[in-house]
C-alpha cells in the first residue's frame, strides 16, 4: 500500500482541509499515488457529504503542485495508448466528481501551480493564491510537446474564453504571476501570507451558497462566445494560419493539437469535451516529439544543472568579487550577470572612460527593467553600485574570479590575464570568454595555468542561458569545479567540453551556417534556404544567422584551423568569401546576404551570384542542415571534445539553436527513424550525393546496431576523463 498523498482534516464547522503532501517527494506530482489518493478522497467526500460543509484544497510543499509525472509520461509509447488514455480519463473523472459534488470547494494556492497543479485548482470553485513573486501559474505543457490533458483546456477556455485562454495561457505556456492571473480571471483573490490564504479560502467556503462551476450553471455564456457565435465563427478560420506563422512553420504538433482541442471542446458538452481533450493528449504523449522534449528539457537539463559534469573535488564555491576584463559588449553583459545575483564586479578596460561605457550599457539594461516596473529605482541603484568601472589593474585586488573578455587576440589576452593574476587574490580563478582561441595556449600567459579555464558566454549575455566551460590541458579539476559553480551561481547552465578549435558550440554552429551557404551555392533560392531551416524548427535561417554573427567570424575560425593544418574544402566557404570580398560582411555592416536597411530583404544581386536551379530536393536541404550538425557533434564525441550526451543536447539547444523538438543534436541521431542505423544509412546517402563531410564517423557506425544509441555509448564517460 502506498501512503496517501492527500491529508484530510475536518474542523468544528465541518470544513475539510485537504492537504496535498506526497510523502515520497519534495513536490506533488500526478503519479499513481496521487491518483489513488484523490480517488479515495473523492469517495470519502461523497460518502460523508452530509457532514461536510465545504472543502479547502491546499499543499504542504513549497509549490502547490508540480504537474504531471514526467518519468511516466516519457515512457508512454503507442503500444500503451489505451492505458495512458484510461489514466488521464480517470484523473479527469475524479476532478469532475469533485466539482459536481454539490459541496463548495476552494483552493488555497500556496505556491506555484503549473500544469496538473493548475488543472486541479481549476476544478475547484474558488481560487485564492499567495501573492508572492515566486509563485507562477500556468500550463507549460506545450514547451514539452504536450497539452494539459487533465481538463486544463476544457476549463480554461470555458472560464476565460477561447482567444484569451489560447493566447494568454495555452499556446505559449506562459507562467503567470499572481497579479496577472487575477487580472485574467484565472484566480479570484490573492492573499498576503499563508494564514490569510487559508482564512480567505475558508471564509469563501463558509459564505458560499453555490457549489457549481460557472459553466455548469444553466444559461452560462462563455466569454467571447463559442465557435458557433457569429463573431468567433468569422475570426476562427484564421487561427490555424496565424499559429503556423507564429511558429514560423516549425513542425511542433502540440500547439496545433491545443488549438484543435480548444475549439472542438467548445462545440460539445463538458463531459464530451474531456474525451476530446484526452484523445489529443494521448496522441501527443505517445509521440516522439514529446519524448524528445521531455528527455532534453527536463531530464537532460536537470542532469547538466545537477552537476554531472562537475568534478567532485571541492566544496561548492561562491564568487564574492569578480574582475571582468574588457567592458565591451560581452564584458558588460558578464558584469550584468554577476551583479544580478549580488556579486561585486570590478569592470576593467583600457581606461576609466572605456570602462564607464560598459557600465552605461548595464545601466541601460537595468533602466529598462525599472521602466517596465520589474525593478524599483532603489534596487536599480544598489545593482549599479555593485559595479566599479576602472582603468587600473590594481583595483582587481580582492577579486576571487577573473573573467577576461578583451579583443580576440592571444598576445593581448596573455597580457591582461597575467596582469590580473598579479593583482587579484593569489588563488583567483582565471577564466577566458574567448570564442576561438585554445585555452591551453592562453594558459601559457600566466604563472598558474591550472587555474585557467574557458568560460564561453553567448550573446546577448542577459538573454542566453548557456555557458560553455572549456578544459585546457593543464586546467585542474578544482578550477573546473569552481567555474561550474560560478556559472550556476549566476543561474546559467554550464556544459563542459575539452579544448579544441571552435570548442563544441562554435564548431558545430559553423557546420550549420556553412551548410546553408553551400545550399545557396548549389542553387537553392535564398528564402528556400531559410525556410528549409525554419520548417525543421531552427529559430532562424542560416543566412540570417551568418549576417547576425558576421561572415568574417566563421572564416576566421576556418583560417585559423587551416593554419593549424586542417584541410578545408567546405563548399560554403567560397560563398562567404564571395560576399566578404564585396564588402557584405553582415548585419553590423548593414549588408550581408540581406540588405538590413531600411528593412531586411534579400540582397537582389545574390541570385545573380548564385542562380537558383532547384536541384536540391527540399527534404535533402532540411536534413543536410540537421545532419551537418549531428555528424560534426559525433566527431566531437569521438575526439572526446564532448563526453556527455546531456551536455551535447543541452548545449546545442540552448547555445546554437538546434531545434528542441528533436531533443538536441545527439538525441536527433538516437530518435531518427531506424535509430542510429537509420541515421548512418541516411548519412551515407547524403555523403554520396553531397560530399564526404556527411560520412558518419566510426562512433556512429559502431552504434548502428539494433537498440544501439549514443546515450548508452556515453553513459558513464565522465567529463574530466
Ligand atoms: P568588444 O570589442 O565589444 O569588447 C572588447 C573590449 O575589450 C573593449 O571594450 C576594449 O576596450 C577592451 N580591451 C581591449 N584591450 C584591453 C585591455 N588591455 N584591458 C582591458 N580591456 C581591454 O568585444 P566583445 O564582442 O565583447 O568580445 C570580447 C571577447 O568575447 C572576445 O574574446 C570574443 O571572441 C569573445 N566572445 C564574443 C562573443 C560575441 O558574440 N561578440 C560571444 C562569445 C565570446
Amino acid at each position: 500500500m502506498t501512503e496517501s498523498t492527500i491529508r484530510w482534516d475536518q474542523d468544528a464547522d465541518g470544513v475539510v482541509t485537504l492537504t496535498l503532501d506526497d510523502p515520497s517527494s519534495s513536490a506533488n506530482t500526478m503519479n499513481d499515488a496521487y491518483v489513488a489518493s484523490m480517488g479515495e478522497t473523492v469517495d470519502r467526500l461523497e460518502r460523508e457529504k452530509e457532514s461536510v460543509r465545504g472543502v479547502v484544497l491546499t499543499s504542504a510543499k513549497k509549490t502547490f503542485f508540480a504537474g504531471g509525472d514526467l518519468g511516466s509520461l516519457i515512457r508512454a509509447t503507442p503500444e500503451r495508448s489505451e492505458e495512458v488514455l484510461a489514466q488521464v480519463t480517470l484523473v479527469k473523472r475524479q476532478l469532475r466528481r469533485l466539482e459536481t459534488l454539490g459541496i463548495p470547494v476552494a483552493s488555497a494556492i500556496n505556491g506555484s501551480a503549473l500544469g496538473g497543479g493548475l488543472e486541479i485548482a481549476l476544478a475547484t470553485h474558488h481560487r485564492v493564491v499567495l501573492d508572492d513573486p515566486k509563485v507562477k501559474l500556468g500550463f507549460p505543457e506545450v514547451t514539452l510537446g504536450l497539452l494539459p490533458g487533465g481538463g486544463g483546456i476544457v476549463r480554461s477556455v470555458r472560464l476565460l474564453g477561447l482567444t484569451t485562454a489560447l493566447l494568454e495561457l495555452l499556446l505559449q505556456g506562459q507562467q503567470l504571476r499572481p497579479e496577472k492571473a487575477l487580472k485574467l480571471g484565472l484566480v479570484h483573490e490573492t492573499a498576503a501570507d499563508r494564514d490569510e490564504l487559508l482564512a480567505k479560502a475558508r471564509a469563501w467556503v463558509l459564505a458560499s451558497e453555490t457549489a457549481q462551476q460557472p459553466y455548469d450553471v444553466k444559461g452560462y455564456k462563455v466569454p467571447g462566445g463559442t465557435p458557433s457565435s457569429p463573431s468567433l465563427a468569422s475570426s476562427l478560420p484564421a487561427f490555424p494560419a496565424n499559429l503556423t506563422k507564429q511558429l514560423k512553420g516549425a513542425p511542433y504538433p502540440a500547439p496545433h493539437a491545443i488549438l484543435a482541442a480548444a475549439v472542438e471542446s467548445l462545440q460539445v458538452d463538458v463531459d464530451t469535451a474531456f474525451v476530446v481533450e484526452g484523445r489529443y493528449f494521448v496522441d501527443l504523449v505517445i509521440g516522439q516529439i514529446s519524448t524528445n522534449m521531455i528527455q532534453a528539457l527536463w531530464f537532460d537539463l536537470n542532469t547538466v544543472n545537477g552537476g554531472a559534469s562537475r568534478p567532485e573535488v571541492a566544496e561548492t564555491f561562491r564568487a564574492t568579487t569578480v574582475g571582468v576584463l574588457g567592458a565591451g559588449m560581452m564584458g558588460a553583459g558578464i558584469a550584468h550577470a554577476f551583479a544580478t545575483v549580488g556579486v561585486d564586479v570590478v569592470l576593467k578596460d583600457v581606461s576609466a572612460e572605456a570602462a564607464e561605457k560598459g557600465k552605461a550599457h548595464v545601466a541601460g539594461l537595468v533602466g529598462t527593467q525599472v521602466s517596465r516596473g520589474r525593478m524599483t529605482q532603489e534596487s536599480a541603484d544598489a545593482f549599479l553600485a555593485r559595479i566599479t568601472p576602472t582603468g587600473d589593474a590594481a583595483d582587481l585586488a580582492g577579486c576571487d574570479v577573473i573573467v577576461e573578455a578583451v579583443f580576440e587576440d592571444q598576445a593581448l589576452k596573455h597580457r591582461v590575464l597575467g596582469e590580473a593574476e598579479a593583482n587579484a587574490l593569489p588563488d583567483a580563478l582565471l577564466a577566458s570568454n574567448t570564442s576561438t582561441l585554445p585555452i591551453t595556449g592562453l594558459a601559457e600567459g600566466v604563472r598558474r595555468p591550472a587555474d585557467v579555464v574557458g568560460m564561453h558566454f553567448f550573446s546577448p549575455v542577459e538573454k542566453m542561458p548557456l555557458v560553455e566551460l572549456i578544459v585546457g590541458e593543464r586546467t585542474s579539476e578544482e578550477a573546473l569545479a569552481r567555474a561550474y559553480d560560478v556559472v550556476r551561481q549566476i543561474g546559467k547552465t554550464p556544459i563542459v567540453v575539452q579544448d579544441s578549435r571552435g570548442f563544441f558550440t562554435s564548431r558545430v554552429f559553423g557546420t550549420l551556417v556553412l551548410e546553408g551557404a553551400a545550399l545557396l551555392a548549389e542553387g537553392l533560392a535564398p528564402m528556400s534556404v531559410e525556410r528549409a531551416a525554419l520548417q525543421v524548427g531552427f529559430p532562424a535561417g542560416p543566412l540570417t544567422l551568418l549576417d547576425e554573427v558576421t561572415l568574417t567570424l566563421p572564416l576566421k575560425i576556418r583560417d585559423e584551423a587551416a593554419k593549424a593544418g586542417a584541410s578545408d574544402d567546405h563548399p560554403g566557404v567560397a560563398v562567404l568569401r564571395a560576399l566578404v570580398e564585396r564588402g557584405r560582411t553582415g548585419r553590423s555592416a548593414g549588408k550581408g546576404f540581406f540588405d538590413w536597411e531600411p528593412e531586411k530583404r534579400v540582397w537582389p544581386e545574390l541570385t545573380q551570384l548564385f542562380p537558383p536551379s532547384d536541384v536540391v530536393p527540399f527534404r535533402d536541404a532540411q536534413e543536410r542542415l540537421l545532419f551537418a550538425m549531428a555528424v560534426e557533434t559525433a566527431r566531437c564525441v569521438e575526439e572526446k571534445v564532448l563526453n556527455s550526451v546531456e551536455d551535447a543536447n543541452i548545449g546545442s539547444i540552448l547555445g546554437i539553436g538546434f531545434p528542441p523538438l528533436y531533443g538536441g543534436v545527439l538525441q536527433y541521431v538516437d530518435q531518427y527513424a531506424g535509430g542510429v542505423a537509420g541515421f548512418v544509412a541516411r548519412a551515407d546517402e547524403l555523403a554520396d550525393a553531397y560530399g564526404e563531410r556527411f560520412r558518419p564517423p566510426a562512433i556512429l557506425i559502431e552504434r548502428a546496431v539494433p537498440a544501439g544509441s549514443l546515450r548508452t555509448a556515453l553513459a558513464g564517460r565522465g567529463a574530466s576523463s
